[in-house]
Parts: structure tokens; sequence; C-alpha cells
């Protein structure tokens, strides 16, 4: 499965999963719903997982649909590694890219990951290592992650 085609076949499960969980978001305070799915392999093989964004009235303790779906891919066992592919969906007309904080969460897993924005109409391509260039990580930590 090729990912770095933004009109290849691949990304077709993931957006299906993603649009999905868009659906799902619980944005009752922005209204600005926001739906994402990964696509993770370990030892098992390949598995898709799907998040949407969380709001809560202590605006600031909303969780954003990619890091929902990075949490809900470590609970079935995502490890450092693991990540292959992401998309994420909404209706904004301008494709609305990981918030810096999602970035971080991301790059955790992932060195190099093709990530899809997509709206209703339209949809681009991108790569973890282009909109987090350098970034701080597991290396960095001088115990390293244990
Ligand atoms: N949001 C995401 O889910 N992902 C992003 O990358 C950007 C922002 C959510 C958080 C909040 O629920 C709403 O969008 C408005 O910021």
């Amino acid at each position: 499965m090729t990912f770095t085609d933004p009109n290849s076949p691949a990304w077709e499960p993931l957006l299906g999963a993603a649009w999905r969980a868009w659906a799902r978001a619980y944005a009752p305070y922005s209204r600005f719903r926001v739906g994402a799915a990964l696509l993770w392999s370990g030892a098992d093989g390949e598995e898709a997982v799907a998040g949407c964004n969380v709001e809560n009235a202590a605006y600031p303790v909303a969780l954003c649909a990619e890091r929902t779906a990075v949490c809900a891919a470590v609970a079935r066992g995502l490890a450092v590694g693991g990540l292959r592919a992401l998309v994420v969906v909404t209706e904004a007309a301008e494709l609305t890219p990981p918030c810096g904080a999602c970035r971080q969460v991301l790059a955790e897993f992932a060195e190099t990951l093709p990530i899809l924005l997509a709206n209703r109409s339209g949809r681009s391509l991108c790569d973890i290592r282009d909109l987090l260039p350098r970034p701080f990580t597991g290396r960095h930590v001088s115990t390293g992650p244990i």
C-alpha cells in the first residue's frame, strides 16, 4: 500500500474511518468537528484506529482528534515506530493540519509519517517531518524511552 500519493486507494479505508469519527466528535463549544484515523503496525499486522475531538466545559481540557486516535492506538498496542499513516478530516474550506501539541505527540511515534489532510472536496498530503522539523524526541532525554 502506498501513502506517497494523495489519491492512492490506500487512503480510502482511513478516510472512511476518519469521517465516521468526525460525525461522533464532541464539539459543542467550538462546533468545529475533527476526525482522524491512523494506521499502525505491530507484531500482529496493521490496524486502523480513529479518533475525534472531545471538548469540555473547561475549554483548555479539550482533546484533539489526532491525540485521541493516538491514545486509542496506544491502548491497543501501538509502540514507538509503529505509526504508518494518518488522515485528518474537517468540513473547513481550508484543510486542517494538526496543531502544535499534536505534532509533538505524533513525532513521538514516527520519524516520518504521511498525513493526508482532507475536507469534503479536497485533500493534501504532508509529512510530520515537514510539519515538525527537528523534533524533540526520546533521544534528547538523558535516559531515553525506558
Ligand atoms: N482540533 C483538533 O481536533 N485537531 C487539530 O489539529 C486542531 C484543533 C480541535 C480542538 C477543538 O475541539 C477544536 O478543534 C477547535 O480548536
